[in-house]
Order: C-alpha cells, then structure tokens, then sequence
C-alpha cells in the first residue's frame, strides 16, 4: 500500500516541477459585488472574443451580482445573445486552430482546476518575447498560445536580465582566484516600459483581481450560499446528536 502511495506521489511530481516561478498570493472576497461586476466588465471586454463561459447564463450573473436586466443588454451583452442565453465565445472551434493552433479552453470552471493565486500571477506575468508566434510569452504557462491580451492596460512588460551573485547551500560563491563574488544571469524580473499602459501599476492589479474575482464566482456560484447551509448542517447535527444520545440512553435502561 505504502509503495502505491509513493509511486503515485512520485507520478505527480511533473505536475507541480514547473511551478518554479512563485505565485502572487490573491485575497479574494466572493461579497464583493462591485469588484465582481468590474471583472464581469473586463471579462466580456478581453475574454469573451476567444473564451466561452458555456455553463453560465447571462441572467443568472445579472441576478448574482446584483446587476438589472437593462443594464446586462445594455453594457454586458455586445452578441446578439438573449438574457437567458448562455455565455458563449462567437470564435468557432475552427478559427481558433487556424489562429491559435489550439482552442481556448472554457473558463467557466477555470478557477476550481488553477487555483486563485495561479490565475492573478498568469494575467500579469504576460512578457514580450520575439521568438514566440505570437510575440508573447508567460511567467507560470510556459510557451503559451494565448497572446497577451491585456497589453494596453497593463504596458509592454519586458524581461529584465541581470548578473546576482551565484548562491550554493544557502551562500555565495567566490573566485578562489580574485576573491570576488562569482555571479549568474537572472532573467526572472519582469519590468514594464514606462508609459506604455494606460493604468498604473496599481490599478492594473486591482483591475486583474477583479477579473479573478468574477471567475472565482464563477466557478463556484453557490460557494457562499453552500457554506451557510454547511454551518446550519453541523449546527443541527450537533443537537439532534444530544437528543439521539439521551433516546438511546433511555432505551436501553430497560434493556440491561
Ligand atoms: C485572442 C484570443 C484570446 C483572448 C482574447 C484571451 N485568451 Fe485566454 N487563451 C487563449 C488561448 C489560445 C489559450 C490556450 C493557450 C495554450 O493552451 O497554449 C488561452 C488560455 C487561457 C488560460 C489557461 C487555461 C488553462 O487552464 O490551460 C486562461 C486562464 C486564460 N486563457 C484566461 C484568459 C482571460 C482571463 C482572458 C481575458 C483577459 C483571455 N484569456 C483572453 C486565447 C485567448
């Protein structure tokens, strides 16, 4: 049983050896219903055109978020859809492998399988890089087919090499020769080209919190409601237990 277990563990090594670069942390709160609508307003704005969100109906978000109906057609929904149609991307599966070579995935369900903290640090850590179709890359989605759609909020982020002093076992290493600290190239810092966004830094990650809020919602519609009903569960639990306990002692008085 005990080498299963291992073997497993070991097996799922690979999905977390290139979690290398350190995830920004992301206090979500799931009350918060304006950063909810912001981050439904970035969302149909840069995600909808290539992302789906099939399993989400636009009346249903209307009615979570605290948004009237008239406000949803009139702000939210850009498509010819209807207030009860699902949310669904107008790209076709088709077109997406011909622009993109794959087809992006639906992000109803995005922030159950990537974890909160995964998905803030993945839409701020897009960076400029030559060599990739599309000239973008990604922080923590190596190689990624997305391009970097939040570039104009955000800036031109680049790559910010430098030579840091080379540590082994927790110290720095020095030249027996010259006596000076041995160094290596870093490439993990990511800087932005000033004035090249239109939101500072700031807002910039208020803007992506938002957006990370909305698919935290999403993903779990009924999170907040569930975890009231689990509290009133246990509570009633609680004391049908005392009443049980004190039943069964009474049976069983006569019993023994
Ligand atoms: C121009 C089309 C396009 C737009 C617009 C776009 N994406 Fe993507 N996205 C993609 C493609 C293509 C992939 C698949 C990348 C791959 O597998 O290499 C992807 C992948 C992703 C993933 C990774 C999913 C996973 O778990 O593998 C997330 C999360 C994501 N996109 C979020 C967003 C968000 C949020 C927005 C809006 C700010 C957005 N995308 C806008 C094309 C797009």
């Amino acid at each position: 049983m005990k080498k299963i277990i291992a073997t497993i563990l070991v097996s799922a090594l690979p999905l977390f050896g290139h979690a290398a670069y350190p995830l920004d942390k992301v206090d979500i709160d799931l009350r918060d219903k304006a950063a909810m609508q912001d981050g439904l307003k970035t969302f149909v704005n840069y995600c909808l055109g290539c992302h789906g969100m099939k399993f989400q109906r636009y009346e249903r978000v209307a009615t979570d978020l605290g948004i009237s109906e008239e406000d949803m057609m009139e702000n939210i929904v850009f498509t010819d859809a209807k207030i009860g149609d699902h949310m669904r991307t107008s790209m076709t599966d088709d077109q997406a492998k011909k622009w993109f070579g794959v087809v992006p995935p639906d992000l109803t369900m995005v922030a159950r399988v990537r974890g909160a903290d995964w998905l803030y640090t993945y839409l701020r850590t897009f960076y400029a890089d030559p060599s990739r179709p599309l000239g973008a890359n990604n922080k923590v989605f190596d190689n990624v087919g997305m391009p970097n759609v939040l570039v104009a909020l955000q800036g031109n982020q680049v790559i910010d090499c430098k030579q840091v002093p080379l540590i082994e076992n927790g110290k720095k290493v020095f030249d027996p020769l010259t006596g000076s600290p041995i160094t290596e190239e870093s490439c993990d810092e990511l800087v932005i080209e000033k004035g090249t966004g239109s939101m500072s830094e700031q807002e910039f990650d208020e803007t992506v919190k938002n957006l990370v809020t909305f698919l935290e919602y999403s993903a779990n519609p009924v999170k907040l409601k569930s975890q009231r009903i689990g509290t009133y569960v246990l509570l009633f639990l609680a004391v049908f237990f005392v009443f049980a306990y004190l039943l069964k002692r009474e049976y069983w008085k006569d019993v023994k």
